[in-house]
Parts: structure tokens; sequence; C-alpha cells
């Protein structure tokens, strides 16, 4: 057998230890598997007395985690501290210029300077990886930039966050409302007690903008993602889905449209039909449409100590092979800028849910603002009157033009009649 890879760990939590346990369990499968062993060698973390449930005795303490990059034993930097810019990108840098390679479960970081640090590691011919960045253990990245690599992918989506599945799914089981079900998941620790960058949409932009980098040879564009978060969710809006024949999904969605590439985080109601309608809890799930692989769906735990550190050690274990390759689907210098595809030009089926006050005429008011608009209603329905005395009414739009749904939705933002702005959520088709 060969020289171990010589690895450092910054970050020894969640994922940190999980890698630790990891590689102390399945290390001699691990070796055989790699052709050689992983030996961990450093480690850096902020309190060096947290206990963190492994043995931290055999690997030399690193109280500066930047000094990581330039240890001369240690052939490949491991990033589990997470942020997009700070200490994360500071130790990116230093140890792909210092010829290390390096392996991250960052998305956030990799959503924001991917490119950068694409063309760094390419220029020093090393090995940049993010396995763990995208929907955590699932291998999508492998599974994307080598065994689809031979297709024109068509679209890539899919369901990217945990948090806002398990918050979705759980309302729909239990009938139950958003800011209660948020509460639970916070309780039980499904949830962050900051929960912003989950149900807001952010953590899934991140991993779509990688996604979509991979999948159209365009840089990462994490800027053009158009977010929208699910805080806006009744239980009434997913009993109407239900009655519709749909499952409401938090999705990235991203495509090439004439061109350009459009990227969406929001969600949508997906048919009953659709494999994605099916997953449930903190399950993510990506599907990818190749020209002539078709439907692939790639479905597992998108989070936990487990499924993420399984992710990072497969990338460590191709740093040990020197299976190399490019950080994305082709070479970093050869990525083109996308453009960003307007979304108003798009068609498509729209559910737009409005609450309103209880008076004559509101109905009127609403149909007559989107037939002005050009926008043609294929269903409506009005709903009972919620507590506080108000009335929902939901409507589908027959196929519309985007901008024509916002144009019908401009016309009534001064109205008296609405009590707060509509939701609208796309009807997922294979046009999307
Ligand atoms: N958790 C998941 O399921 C999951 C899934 C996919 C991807 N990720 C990504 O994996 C990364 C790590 O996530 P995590 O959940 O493991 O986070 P975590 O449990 O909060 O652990 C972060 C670790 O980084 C260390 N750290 C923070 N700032 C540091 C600094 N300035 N210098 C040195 N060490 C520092 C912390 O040290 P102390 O322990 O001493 O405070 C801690 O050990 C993030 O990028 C995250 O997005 C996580």
């Amino acid at each position: 057998m060969t020289a171990p890879l010589r690895i450092a760990l910054a970050g020894l939590g969640t994922v940190g230890s999980g890698v630790i346990r990891l590689i102390n369990e399945n290390g001699a499968m691990i070796a055989q598997r790699a052709g050689r062993p992983i030996s961990i060698v450093a480690v850096s973390a902020r309190d060096r007395n947290r206990d963190r449930g492994v043995d931290l005795s055999p690997y030399k303490w690193v109280d500066d985690m930047d000094a990581l990059a330039a240890e001369p034993d240690v052939d490949c930097v491991v990033e589990m501290v997470g942020g997009s810019d700070g200490p994360a990108l500071t130790l990116a840098r230093n140890s792909l210029s210092h010829g290390k390679s390096f392996v991250t479960a960052n998305k956030a970081m990799i959503a924001h300077h991917g490119m950068e640090l694409a063309l760094l590691a390419e220029s020093k011919g090393i090995s940049l990886k993010y396995e763990a960045a995208v929907a955590g253990g699932i291998p999508v990245i492998k599974g994307i930039r080598d065994g689809a690599s031979a297709n024109r992918i068509e679209r890539v989506y899919g369901i990217l966050n945990g948090t806002s599945n398990y918050i979705l799914t759980t309302m729909e089981k239990h009938g139950s409302d958003f800011d209660s079900v948020l509460k639970d998941a916070q309780n039980l620790g499904y949830a962050e007690a900051d929960p912003g960058f989950d149900i807001d949409g952010v953590d899934a932009a991140h991993k779509l903008a990688i996604l979509a980098a991979l999948s159209f040879g365009t840089e990462v564009d994490f800027d053009g993602v158009e977010v929208a978060g699910i805080r806006g969710i009744m239980s009434a809006d997913i009993g109407q889905a239900k009655a519709l024949g749909y499952r409401i999904r938090l999705l990235g969605m991203a495509r090439m449209d004439g061109g350009k590439l459009f990227q969406r985080v929001n969600a949508y109601l997906v048919p009953e039909s659709h494999p994605l309608a099916h997953i449930e809890g903190s399950t993510n799930a990506v599907v990818a449409e190749g020209n002539y692989s078709g439907r692939l769906m790639f479905q597992g735990a998108g989070a936990g100590d487990g499924p993420t550190a399984s992710a990072v050690v497969a990338d460590i274990i191709d740093i040990a092979r020197n299976d190399g390759g490019t950080v994305f689907s082709m070479p970093a210098d050869k990525m083109v800028k996308g453009g960003r595809a307007e979304s108003g030009n798009r068609t498509g089926r729209s559910y737009i849910r409005f609450v309103v006050a209880d008076k004559p005429g509101v109905l009127a008011e609403i149909t007559a603002a989107m037939r002005d608009a050009q926008v043609s209603i294929e269903s409506m329905i009005q709903t009972e009157k919620t507590n506080e005395g108000s009335v929902l009414i939901s409507m589908v739009t027959h196929e519309s033009l985007e901008r024509d749904v916002t144009q019908g939705l401009e016309k009534l933002a001064n109205s008296s009649s609405l009590q707060g702005d509509p939701v609208v959520m796309h009807l997922l088709s294979d046009e999307d």
C-alpha cells in the first residue's frame, strides 16, 4: 500500500465529528477501496476543551485554523466550519495556494466564491470537492458531473432544504399552521433558532446555484436566483392544493431558457403523480433531466452527521485515489456567463391565494383585475371565514405569461379589500 493521504480537519461540529467517527469505524475498508489509508493528522476548531464525543488525542491540535493551510505534513484540508466568507474562505484560498487539495461541506462559500476557488484549484492542478455542500449525503454532484456527463441536462430541480420540507409535510399531515409547526421543529432541533436561511429559501438557493453551474456549464450565479420562501403558506393552501391533486413543496428549479439561465426557489404545486410529491419530512431529492438519460432522481438525507460525513469522506477517498477531474463538469475557465432569463416571459399555470375582507364586490374586483391583465381563471374557490373574520379566495389560472399575472396583482396592490400580500405558487409541469 502506498503512503497515507494526510488530512487536516477544520471544524469539529456536527459534520467534523461525524467525519472522525466514520474514518475511525470504516478506516480499514476505506484504505482498501482508496488504495491507501486516510490519516487524520491535525484538527482545529474554536474551543479545544469542548467534548465532541470523539477522541482527539491522536491528532495535532491547531489553534489558528488558517495555519492548517501551511502545515507541512498535510496533503488535503477538509473545511467543515461554514460561512460564505470569513475564516472558511481564507482557509480555502490559502490551502489551495499552498497546493493542498480541499474538501468542503460549505454550500454558501461555493455558491458565492465557487468560480474563484475552482479557477485557483485548476490552475494549480489540485482538487476542490464539495459533494456534501448540496443535499448532504446524496451523491448528486458525482451523479450529475460523472454519471450524467454524456447528457445535455434540460433542467435540474428538487427539494433542497430539509427543514422547509419537514414543515410543509407536517402541515400537510396534521393540518396544522405554519407558526406552530415551525415552533415544534425548533423545539425538536429540526429547525435553527434563526430559521431564516432555511424557510426563506436562501439555503436552497445556494444549492441550486451550484447545481445549475454543474448542469449547464454556466458560471455559478447565486445572485441570479429568484428566491421566495414558505412563510406565507397557510394550511388552507395545502388543503386547496390537495383538492386539486397537488402537494406543496419548496423547489429549487433551474433550466436554460432561450440561451439564458433561469433559476428560481419558490413553493410549487407538485402533481401527486410526480415523485417529488412523495418526498416527506427532512428528506431531500434532486431531479436532473438528461436528453439521453431521461429523468434521474437522487433522494436521501440532506443533512445530519452521518449522511454528511459520508459525502465528505467520499470526496476524500477520490482525492486519495487521485480521481481528480474538473471542479464542475467542465474546466472553470471554459464555463460561460449564463445571462439571466426573465421570469416574466415564462408561461404556466399559477395558484394565487388572497386573504380578503368579507364584503360584497371583492370577487368581482379580483376577477376584473385578472381579466384586464389578460389572465384567464380556470377555477376559483372561496373558503370559509378565518378566525379574524377574513375570507380566503384561491384561484388557479389557465396557462398565462407570468408577467401578466404580476400585472394583475399590481392592479390590486392598493385595493382596500385585500388583507396582506397574495401568495403565488406555480404548478409544476414539464415546461417549468
Ligand atoms: N449539519 C449538517 O447536517 C450539514 C449538512 C450539509 C452541509 N453542512 C455544512 O457543513 C458545515 C459545518 O456544519 P456543522 O453543522 O458541522 O456546523 P457546526 O456544528 O456549527 O460546527 C462548526 C464547527 O466550526 C468551528 N468553527 C467555527 N468558527 C471557527 C473559527 N473561526 N475557527 C475555527 N473553528 C471554527 C466550530 O468550533 P467549536 O466547535 O469549537 O465552536 C465547530 O466545530 C457548514 O458549511 C454547513 O453548511 C452541514
